[in-house]
């Protein structure tokens, strides 16, 4: 089966690191503390160029920390676009701040035009999502804080190692924040950090990095027996009989979880926020030796989605520089083809099926009010994303390049998109800029 989610970074050198841990008992000792720690800020400073960076358990950690480094107190308004994660509205309320919905392009970006709309007397921080690893329209969204002098946290969680004309994306923003989630450019199953040049904020986020509690042995624990369950069970899923020892662990709590009901709900959950484990950089470390590898894997993945896919109306708007995390098309009807897929043997991903995700109490539970985002509320009922992983291969690629030609063609799906931001004809790629916008 292909699969878009279920661990897709892990490999056997993931697979050796958790199991070292899961079934040596004198590794024990650093699973939470140790040398691992330091060695992937250190990189992570190094590859950025940067004075200071921090981790912490996740990227929701690091944003709510980051948040809090600038001060937000009770009443401030943070602006985020809508189609977005619940996570990142969550880690604006517990750092103090009140979301503030800025709609997007067809480029699954933060509209410039909107966001000067939506500024107020209270607006503190801005901040910048690179959706799917598109880098958002930098220039004209620093123009805008640097108008209204507003604090800017770039939200890589979709990118490490994009850039936005020849620069790292992550260090355009006062803060650079990463996740190393299970889906993520790399993972180490669950992680996040920021980065910063400023000495003032760099202290802060240290001092608040270091009040925050260890993550606790049974929660690591739980994050690396992920990694084998999910690698031994993937080739089962197919039989039935993987998909229901997957939901077993899940429901006994064998597994770690990505997100918990309650998080879902906006509410926060108890062990969170914690420091970054030992155990869990060690895996990151590894992974990052490969983040070349896995990058030029999305870009020709990308390439070869770009070329194929017959309807070039549903394809994304991607540049020369863009890393596609997932490669998001846009369809008419994306509950079906997901099904379809499914059928087919292949899991394709739901990510931003609404304006706030995965939110189990209506968006408007998260302080979004109908129509304030009508872009991301029409793009966000059409996504459908396709897997860019490194254990995705060209065949792979080609039979749901195949599928999706099958599924447009049938549905005759000719709905009417923007045109000028979208290319015609074949042979649009990954390697050409195009500029989009409703
Ligand atoms: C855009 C965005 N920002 C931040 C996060 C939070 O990252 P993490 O899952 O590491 O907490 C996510 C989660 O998937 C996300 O999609």
């Amino acid at each position: 089966m292909i699969f878009i989610g279920f661990q897709p970074n892990a490999c056997k050198k993931d697979l050796g690191i958790a199991l070292s841990f899961l079934l040596l008992p004198w590794k024990w000792v650093s699973l939470r503390k140790g040398i691992a720690i330091q060695k992937a800020e250190e990189w992570l400073k190094n590859f950025f160029d940067s004075k200071y960076c921090v981790t912490f358990d996740s990227g929701r950690t690091a944003l709510q920390k980051g948040l809090e480094a600038f001060g937000i107190s009770k009443g401030d308004e943070v602006l985020v676009q809508g189609y977005t994660c619940v996570v990142v509205v969550n880690a604006i309320k517990w750092a103090g701040g009140s979301p503030v919905y800025v709609d997007i392009t067809r480029d699954l970006i933060m509209d410039p035009q909107d966001l000067e709309h939506k500024i107020t007397d209270k607006s503190k921080v801005l901040i910048i999502q690179h959706t799917f690893g598109k880098s958002a329209d930098l220039e004209k969204l620093l123009a805008v804080t640097k108008k209204y002098n507003l604090k800017v946290i770039e939200d890589c969680a979709h990118t490490i190692g994009g850039n936005y004309y020849g620069k790292k994306l992550g260090t355009f923003g006062d803060i650079g924040m990463f996740s190393f989630g299970s889906d993520k450019v790399v993972s180490s199953v669950r992680g996040g950090a920021l980065i910063c040049n400023d000495e003032f904020l760099g202290n802060k986020i240290q001092a608040l990095q270091s009040k925050l509690p260890l993550s606790t042995r049974t929660k690591i624990l739980q994050y690396l027996i992920n990694i084998p369950v999910f690698m031994l069970l993937k080739p089962l899923y197919q039989y039935g009989i993987g998909k229901w020892i997957l939901a077993v662990c899940k429901k006994l709590n064998i597994t770690g979880r990505i997100m918990y009901e309650k998080e879902k709900r906006g509410e926060q959950v108890s062990f969170y926020p914690s420091k970054f484990p030992n155990a869990l950089a060690e895996l990151l470390v590894f992974q990052l030796e490969d983040l070349d590898e896995m990058n030029a894997h999305r870009k020709e993945l990308g390439d070869i989605y770009m070329h194929g896919i017959e309807h070039k109306k549903i394809l994304p708007i991607l540049d020369s520089d863009t890393i596609p995390l997932r490669f998001n098309v846009l369809v008419e009807d994306p509950k079906k083809l997901q099904k379809i897929a499914q059928e087919s043997g292949i899991v394709l991903g739901n990510w931003y099926d609404d304006v706030i995700t995965p939110c189990s109490i209506g968006i408007e539970g998260m302080g979004y009010k109908s129509g304030e985002c009508r872009t991301a509320e029409k793009y966000s009922k059409m996504s459908v994303n396709l897997p860019t992983n490194r254990n995705i291969s060209t065949k792979d690629v080609l039979k749901i390049i195949e599928l999706i030609n099958n599924f447009t063609e049938e549905k005759g799906d000719t709905r009417v998109f923007p045109l000028s931001s979208v290319r015609e004809g074949r042979g649009e790629s990954c390697g050409h800029r195009t500029q989009g916008g409703e």
